[in-house]
């Protein structure tokens, strides 16, 4: 029986599965998984996740119980749950990637989007279920009193459902994304959005990655279900039980990021870019391909930066490594088309013999991503919406020169704002003035603000909020 328990839809490794059937172990993705993951093993936490990829089932169907750890797979304590693959995609891909995600990401072209219809309720059932699956892991490896850490909007029920297996458990509910204002996050059917607002409040705290949307959750709370919210003392009452709101910045271990960074790998990557783009200045961008990361306008801003500032043709490079997300997801395919198409119009209309303006890449590769961080002169984050964003925390700390272009929408720019040159991610024009500035910016200004961002940057890495929020379950 375990003390510490943590649940996430993804887990920290992922498997693949060859032809003859053998299976290779990798690191799982996404900025929850790379902070979570050293931490949850040094402290000896049971981490349960869902099988996600071919290589997940086989693994866990040979694993005593969905232990990988009790098959001798070198993944720390985990479960991984198999879940059938249609409960999983209604779940993933229809409710939480497709609905919850747009609610707090404020991402619907609501004159034609969303319909909530039979085949919504069908969904959602299923997001029921998959909620119940983690909820009954959870009760049944959890140790009497366990503290027991839910992550994210996948699993906005798991709490409550949990709670009323095990009323002895301390339950606490981490959201790393935005939340929506209780306007838009009313769009969701009425009984939807009281179950999932009842389903966060059956655990005893639930953690946000800022004021803002800690804020906008009790907004919700109070409007939907008629809770009694306390600002002061960030406590919501609802039917008798107290539910604590908390605010924990997560952020990054510098020095594990700076070991990782130095490797040979990462190195020669340096040199290759180098080779690439010679002395240039270099703009960069890392993202998955999502919606919420606001790409095109991004390229648009660029775009419109080389249009006033033909000073600059020939002496600077974009860099934008947008890798591979969510894909089975119709709006994200078209999302990276029109990536791709606005960056052949940039190559189109720029490009010369012997100045490439933008390279664009998107394919996933990690030690690429921390060579282009190390060499960044300028990186540029303008999301239309965003939890935190890790990207914008991890730039500052690898590149010894780099101004922050950010959007004032991101998580980050509560701690990172007075550090870097902030913009409405929805103005194009106001995004190219800004990455004019970062690129002229003077060296002592440069210096002083990146010494900010990477103070702010690493003020909570992932060992210090996960020991936080143990101690909120104290
Ligand atoms: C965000 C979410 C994470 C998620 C990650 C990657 O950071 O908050 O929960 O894991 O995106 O998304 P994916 O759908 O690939 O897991």
């Amino acid at each position: 029986m375990n003390s510490i328990l943590l649940a996430s839809n993804r887990g920290p490794v992922s498997f693949t599965v060859s032809e003859d059937g053998v299976l290779t172990m990798k690191r799982g993705g996404g900025g929850l998984v790379s902070g979570l993951s050293g931490v949850a093993k040094d402290q000896g936490v049971l981490w349960v996740c869902a099988a996600l990829s071919d290589g997940d089932h086989s693994a866990v169907r040979q694993a005593p119980g969905g232990r990988l750890d009790h098959a001798g797979y070198k993944t720390g304590a985990l479960r991984m749950l198999d879940i059938a693959p249609a409960v999983f995609h209604r779940a993933y891909n229809s409710v939480a990637n497709s609905t919850l995600w747009f609610v707090n990401h404020l991402l619907y072209d609501t004159p034609n989007a969303p319909h909530f219809g039979t085949r919504f309720q069908r969904d959602w059932e299923s997001y029921r279920d998959y909620n119940g699956a983690f909820a009954l892991a959870l009760a049944e490896e959890a140790g009497h009193g366990a503290r027991v850490m839910v992550q994210d909007y996948h699993l906005t029920l798991t709490p409550a459902m949990l709670r009323a297996e095990r009323p002895d458990l301390r339950i606490a509910h981490f959201s790393h994304t935005p939340w929506a204002p209780p306007e838009y996050f009313s769009l969701l059917p009425d009984d939807v959005a009281g179950e999932v607002l009842e389903g966060i409040l059956g655990a005893d705290h639930a953690g946000f990655l800022t004021h803002r949307w800690a804020g906008a959750f009790m907004d919700c709370c109070e409007t939907v279900l008629g809770a009694r919210v306390n600002r002061a003392d960030r406590t919501i009452t609802h039917e008798g039980r107290v539910t604590r709101v908390g605010v924990h910045a997560l952020g990054v271990d510098g020095k594990a990021l700076w070991a990782r960074a130095a490797e040979p790998d990462v190195e020669s990557h340096m040199a290759a870019l180098r080779e690439q783009v010679g002395e240039r200045r270099l703009i960069v961008r890392i993202d998955r391909t999502e919606l919420s990361k606001n790409i095109v306008r991004g390229l648009l801003a660029y775009r419109e930066f080389l249009a006033a500032h033909p000073e600059w043709h020939g002496r600077v490079v974009h860099l934008a490594f947008a890798y591979p997300s969510r894909h089975d997801l119709p709006e994200y395919r078209e999302y990276t088309a029109s990536v791709q198409r606005c960056a052949q119009e940039i190559e189109d209309e720029y490009a010369t013999e012997d100045w490439v303006p933008l390279i664009l890449n998107v394919e996933d590769d990690y030690p690429r991503s921390l060579a282009a961080y190390r060499m960044a002169d300028v990186l540029l984050v303008n999301p239309i919406r965003d939890g935190m964003n890790l990207v914008a925390k991890e730039g500052p700390v690898l590149s010894p020169r780099c101004a922050l272009v950010l959007s004032r929408e991101a998580g980050a720019a509560a701690e990172l704002g007075p550090h870097a040159l902030m913009v409405n991610p929805y103005d194009v024009s106001g995004t190219a003035g800004a990455l004019h500035r970062a690129l002229v910016m003077p060296e002592e200004e440069r210096a002083r603000r990146r010494e900010g961002l990477e103070s702010a940057a690493t003020a909570l890495p992932p060992q210090k909020w996960l020991a936080a929020q143990l101690d909120a379950l104290a």
